[in-house]
């Protein structure tokens, strides 16, 4: 980056208020010979869209994205020489106001970092014996033009009537502009972007257009996104088309705009009446598959308009498909949640007045979004930020950037990803300098809490999100989850230290990891003296308390084998819907297959009653909701006000679809060993993984057929992997090195012959039979209407079928032969 710079920001002479126009700022210049090189560095103090003699700069969008612009602010960098003509040339730029002055979060407070939007610019000419460069100054002018009110969540009017024309070509007389003033910033904050920029990504055609009676017409797009819509219109001057963004409709077919909350999320184009135009706003993004379309001159058909899906430009590396349409398009959902949340910040959400930088939902998806895309430029950024944050206020906030400067207590699974995320980082690219740049915060976040354990050493005081969204806890208090608060903090605590501890090992900094580790094993002691029995039954005894225990490593072998025997009683005793929120659902899945509760698992993640995980499936989701009744079965939306159809954190259980379904586990980090390891389960009968590590790609794909197992296996070179090949009659596991790997045997009779269980299994065993269960259940049913399933488990679950005829004795000759034939169909047939 430039040692000096030689411009200043700009901007209009007074504050701007709320719905003011965008800024036009433009300079003319003399080139005396083409430049060998022209670079213009660029960023503002909003959004900015630059131009060179008419031409747009560069592809991004959204730009300069947002970061803690008090301590980094990011120059944009384009090389621009072919834009530059021999003698007059033309310099501008638009700018709105952005993250920087516009309203942020659920208080809509405005002008978070400056009272206008204003531009910063640098363009350098190279010569061979010299360097010029045109910088913002005083010889700016500024005006306005077409862009009028525009807002992150508002969205944005553009006027094509007041757009004037060739603003930025030369020759443009900007006389009655006024001259641009100096705007006071610190240019110590600016630096070369971490992340990358912000781009256009794709672009969908409606799939559906209807048209209202009243002359609306709604537009399905068949996909949640976050972007805009670029719309191609003819129509008289001044005739105003409106555009109303939704992510749902309601059973009547009206948009249903609760889940924006505050948030208009209305673009409006005004015509100029000048053939066909074309327009898509460059000021806003929303969160939508719906569009209601007001006001348009003549018919709309769908070449008319298209959805631009925008988000930081990053490399996918992640892939996953299996045999059930309904768990791929889980996973196939994660990623647009990913998608539309990745739009420079990683948020919770990109459609209501927050899209913020929620440190627990980014700590609870961090193992899958590192997995899906190459988030390093992103997260690192971020990461930069949440220390530069931390390091101010002593706190890690709870959203980065922190615009509300809230006081941020210490917070189990929020504040504790400045330890869990470079952690994870380092995990997946094996790179320690993460994990050296993030050392000082994650520090200072272990040290703050441990000044905060009683004299039990238990965190045991302040605030916390609990289980934050815990589909028992009150509608009204999300945090309010039915597993004790403290034994998630302190469970998280034992994680974080652990971590910690290893970290400081790894940089080389011994006296820190015998101090970090002494620690751990303080928290991890105080935990089991608090919260588990001898036996490890848990004392607060919920699915999320079990998770977090199985899964964080606070239990002995024996306890964690009577552990897993208790999560997987009490998942069944929930008829195997869900019952964790943001802290126990990245867990569970995990929990139950690691202590030999697979078909638990795997009735868990099939589940489709509401709330389960494919639940918001059935209803049509195409990304992951908030929370697990965001819609309700009859189509309306849950009124709680936590319903965004749009938040990445549940789609957590990814990892372990790629982990154990899928059967890619990491060893080392950076993927250098790694473990194939597939777990199928759940009447699946293939699935295929593939991951592109720091190494090349590692995948792994398997198959059922007639008995026999096929397994494909790939390894990249300078990696090594240990295959435990599923369901092996031999139970054989062999190490490999890089090449294409291959081996099909026939397959132990448990798996061979999906539905084991007969007329002399017991309730239970036929429950937990996946292949079985669904017909059976639907033979009891029709002979015992309504009677609850899990009330029958815990009367006589561990009885044989054959004593439910005893149960009715009037039709026991009927109900013997549907239940029969439903446990072995084939041979009824
Ligand atoms: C966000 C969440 C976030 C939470 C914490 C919500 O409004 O959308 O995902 O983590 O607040 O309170």
């Amino acid at each position: 980056m430039q040692p000096q710079w030689q411009g200043t920001f700009i901007s209009e002479a007074l504050p701007a208020a709320a719905g003011d126009p965008a800024a036009y700022f433009r300079r003319e210049f003399d080139v005396a010979e083409p430049p060998r090189r022209a670079i213009l560095r660029l960023t503002a103090l909003g959004i900015v869209v630059a131009h060179l003699n008419g031409v747009r700069v560069g592809e991004d969008v959204l730009s300069p994205g947002w970061t803690s612009y008090r301590h980094q602010l990011d120059v944009l960098s384009y090389d621009v020489t072919d834009l530059i003509v021999p003698g007059r040339n033309a310099l501008g730029a638009v700018v709105g106001e952005g993250w920087a002055s516009g309203n942020l979060t659920w208080l809509n407070q405005r002008c978070n970092y400056s009272d206008r939007p204003a531009l910063f610019a640098e363009l350098e000419l190279s010569y061979a014996d010299r360097t010029e460069v045109v910088a913002t100054d005083d010889r700016w002018r500024v005006s306005t033009g077409g862009v009028r009110d525009n807002g992150i969540y508002a969205g944005e009017t553009f006027d094509a009537r007041l757009e004037p024309d060739g603003w930025a070509l030369t020759g443009f007389d900007d006389e009655q502009w006024s001259t641009a003033s100096a705007y006071a910033w610190e240019l110590g904050t600016l630096r070369e972007p971490v992340a990358p920029p912000i781009r256009r990504q794709e672009e969908l055609a409606p799939v559906e257009i209807r048209s209202t009676t009243d002359g609306r017409h709604i537009v399905d797009f068949g996909q949640v996104l976050s972007g805009w819509v670029r719309l191609s219109v003819t129509g008289p001057a001044g005739t105003t088309v409106t555009l109303r963004h939704a992510e749902l409709l309601t059973p009547t077919g009206e948009l249903e705009r609760e889940t924006n909350r505050t948030a208009e999320a209305t673009d409006r184009y005004v015509l100029r009446g000048a053939g066909r135009e074309t327009w898509e706003p460059q000021f806003t993004f929303h969160g939508f598959r719906y569009v209601e379309v007001d006001g348009w001159p003549g018919d709309l058909v769908a070449d008319d308009l298209r959805a631009v899906v925008v988000h930081s430009e990053m490399t996918r590396t992640g892939w996953f498909a299996t045999s059930s349409d309904l768990v791929t398009k889980l996973h196939d959902n994660t990623v647009w949640s990913m998608r539309g949340n990745f739009v420079g910040v990683p948020t919770d959400c990109p459609q209501r007045d927050e899209r913020l930088g929620w440190t627990g939902d980014l700590n609870a998806f961090a193992p899958t979004g590192t997995f899906l895309y190459d988030v390093r430029g992103v997260l690192d950024s971020w990461l930069r930020d949440l220390s530069a944050e931390q390091a101010e206020t002593g706190n890690v906030p709870w959203f980065v950037p922190d615009v509300l400067s809230n006081v941020c207590t210490p917070t189990a699974l929020w504040s504790d990803v400045a330890v869990n995320l470079p952690w994870q980082l380092y995990q997946e690219y094996g790179d320690p300098e993460i994990l050296r740049r993030a050392y000082a915060s994650m520090t200072a976040f272990v040290r703050q809490v441990e000044a905060l354990l009683d004299d039990r050493d238990l965190w045991s005081s302040g605030f916390q999100f609990g289980d934050w969204l815990d589909p028992n806890a009150p509608a009204k208090d999300p945090s309010a989850s039915t597993t004790d608060r403290y034994l998630i903090a302190q469970a998280y605590f034992c994680r974080t230290t652990a971590q910690m501890a290893s970290a400081a090992e790894l940089l080389g900094k011994h006296g820190d990891a015998e101090q970090f580790g002494a620690l751990r094993d303080r928290v991890r002691g105080a935990f089991r003296h608090e919260y588990v029995a001898p036996s490890g039954r848990l004392v607060c005894e919920s699915v999320t308390a079990y998770a977090l225990a199985i899964s964080l490593g606070l239990l002995d072998p024996e306890q964690r084998s009577r552990a897993g025997e208790r999560l997987a009683l009490l998942v069944e005793q929930a008829g195997y819907t869900i019952q964790t929120g943001f802290a126990g659902t990245p867990l569970v899945t995990d929990a139950l297959s690691s202590t030999g509760h697979l078909t638990a698992a795997y009735r868990l993640l099939l589940q489709e009653q509401c709330p389960s995980f494919l639940y918001p499936i059935t209803q049509g989701a195409t990304t992951i909701w908030e929370r697990w009744d965001a819609v309700q079965p009859d189509g309306t939306l849950n009124s709680t006000g936590m319903t965004s159809l749009n938040h990445y954190a549940l789609g957590a259980v990814a990892d372990w679809l790629h982990r154990v379904v899928g059967g890619l586990q990491r060893l080392e980090p950076g993927w250098r060993r790694f473990r194939v390891a597939p777990e199928p389960g759940g009447g699946l009968t293939w699935a295929r993984t593939a991951h592109e590590t720091v190494h090349g790609r590692v995948g792994c794909s398997w198959s059922i057929e007639d008995g026999r197992m096929r397994l494909d296996v790939q390894v990249p070179s300078g990696t090594r992997a240990d295959v435990v090949l599923p369901a092996d009659p031999e139970a054989r596991v062999v190490e490999v090195g890089p090449g294409e790997h291959c081996w099909q045997y026939d397959l132990a009779p448990v798996l061979s012959t999906a539905g084991t269980s007969t007329f002399e299994s017991s309730l239970r065993e036929v429950y937990n039979d996946a292949t079985a269960w669904p017909r059976v259940s639907a033979v009891l049913e029709e002979y015992f209407p309504g009677a609850s399933v899990e009330t029958a488990l815990g009367l006589f679950g561990d009885s044989p079928m054959s004593t439910l005829v005893d149960f009715m004795p009037e039709r026991a000759t009927d109900l013997e032969r549907d239940v029969r034939a439903a446990l072995a169909p084939e041979a009824s047939a």
